[in-house]
C-alpha cells in the first residue's frame, strides 16, 4: 500500500475549515444544551405532575431514539415546517442543542439533588426564601459537581456532530468523505479525520482538566 499524503495535503485546508465548524457546531450545541438543561432540569423536578410530566417526556424522547434520527426528522421535517426552510448547519446546531439539553437536565437534576437535604432546611430556618436556597446554597454546589460530567457530555457531544455529515454539513467527517469519494481511498482521508477529531477531544480533555482544578473540584 502507498500511502498518498498528497491528498491529505490537498484537502488539509477543508479539513481544517471542517474541524473549525465541528467546534463551533459543538460548542453553540452544548452551550444551548447548559441553558436548556437548566431549565428542563427544574421542571422534572416540580412537585406538581402537570408540570413534570412533559418535561420527563422530552427528556425520555430525546434519549430515547438515536441521534441521527432526530438529526433527520428535524432537517426534513420539524425545521422545514416551523421556519420554512433551513441549512444543513442550522439543523444540526438545532438537533445537537435538543439532544444535550435532555442529557445535561439529568446531569444538572443529580448535582442538584445530591446535595443533603439538610443544608436546603438549615437555610431555610435562617430565613432564606426558595430562591436564595437554590441560588446561593445549591446552584453553586451542584454546578461544581457537575463540571466532569458536562465535560463529558462535550466530548460526547463533539463526536457526534459527525452525523452532521449524514445531511451534508460541511464539517469534519463530511471533507474526509468528499476526499475519499473524489479519489476512492480511504486509508488517508478517514485516517486524517480521526487525528482531527483525536485533536479535539484531546485539547478539550485539557482544558476540562484545567477547569476542574481551577473550580478545585474533588
Ligand atoms: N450517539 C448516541 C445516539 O445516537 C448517543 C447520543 C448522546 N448524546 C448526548 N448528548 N450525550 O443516541
Amino acid at each position: 500500500m502507498n500511502f498518498r499524503f498528497e491528498i491529505i495535503m490537498e484537502y488539509l485546508p477543508f479539513l481544517l475549515e471542517g474541524m473549525l465548524l465541528t467546534l463551533l457546531m459543538s460548542v453553540v450545541g452544548v452551550l444551548v444544551g447548559c441553558i436548556l438543561g437548566f431549565f428542563i432540569a427544574l421542571g422534572k423536578m416540580s412537585k406538581q405532575a402537570i408540570i413534570r410530566i412533559p418535561f420527563v417526556w422530552y427528556i425520555n424522547f430525546l434519549r430515547g431514539t438515536p441521534l441521527l434520527v432526530q438529526l433527520f426528522l428535524f432537517h426534513y421535517a420539524v425545521l422545514p415546517t416551523v421556519l420554512g426552510d433551513t441549512t444543513a448547519v442550522t439543523s444540526v446546531i438545532v438537533t445537537l442543542s435538543l439532544n444535550s439539553s435532555a442529557y445535561v437536565a439529568e446531569i444538572f437534576r443529580a448535582g442538584l439533588q445530591s446535595i443533603d437535604k439538610g443544608q436546603a432546611e438549615a437555610a431555610h430556618s435562617l430565613g432564606m426564601r426558595k430562591f436564595q436556597v437554590m441560588r446561593y446554597v445549591l446552584l453553586p454546589q451542584a454546578f461544581k459537581r457537575s463540571i466532569p460530567p458536562l465535560g463529558n457530555e462535550f466530548i460526547v457531544l463533539l463526536k457526534d456532530s459527525s452525523l452532521g455529515a449524514m445531511i451534508a454539513a460541511p464539517e469534519l467527517l463530511y471533507w474526509g468523505r468528499a476526499a475519499a469519494g473524489q479519489y476512492y481511498v480511504f486509508w488517508e482521508p478517514y485516517l486524517a479525520v480521526a487525528v482531527g477529531y483525536l485533536i479535539l477531544t484531546l485539547s478539550l480533555t485539557y482544558l476540562l482538566n484545567y477547569l476542574e482544578r481551577r473550580f478545585d473540584v474533588k
